[in-house]
């Protein structure tokens, strides 16, 4: 779990706690290459929906600093997104076995 913290504001009126939730899952739960594509692809979208919350709560605070930083997090985590997708595609059009040769460097004949 990750968590960023702010207390006060600069006349001391509000308090206020963002709490990123981050799961964790255990590896016996990906039990092929492609559930744990599939599975990071939900987490990194759970992560963006998260992140846009956190971004919407900061800006009702007039929390500049904040959006700002959660929003740079968020790029990152779009990124990830992209990544995922970008992953799924190649194992969907070269086959699973291409991919994993593709992955370790070696070539199939
Ligand atoms: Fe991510």
């Amino acid at each position: 779990m990750r968590c960023i913290m702010r207390s006060g504001s600069s006349n001391g009126s509000y308090s206020s706690t963002v709490r990123l939730r981050v799961k964790a899952q255990s590896h016996e739960d990906r039990e092929t290459v492609a559930e744990m594509i599939k599975n990071d692809n939900n987490d990194e979208l759970d992560a963006v929906r998260t992140y846009n919350e956190a971004i919407k709560l900061a800006r009702s605070l007039d929390d500049q600093g904040t959006v700002d930083l959660l929003s740079k997090i968020l790029k990152m985590e779009e990124g990830h997104v992209d990544w995922a997708e970008s992953q799924r595609a190649q194992i969907d059009q070269m086959g699973m076995e291409n991919y994993l040769a593709d992955q370790t460097g070696n070539k199939t004949a």
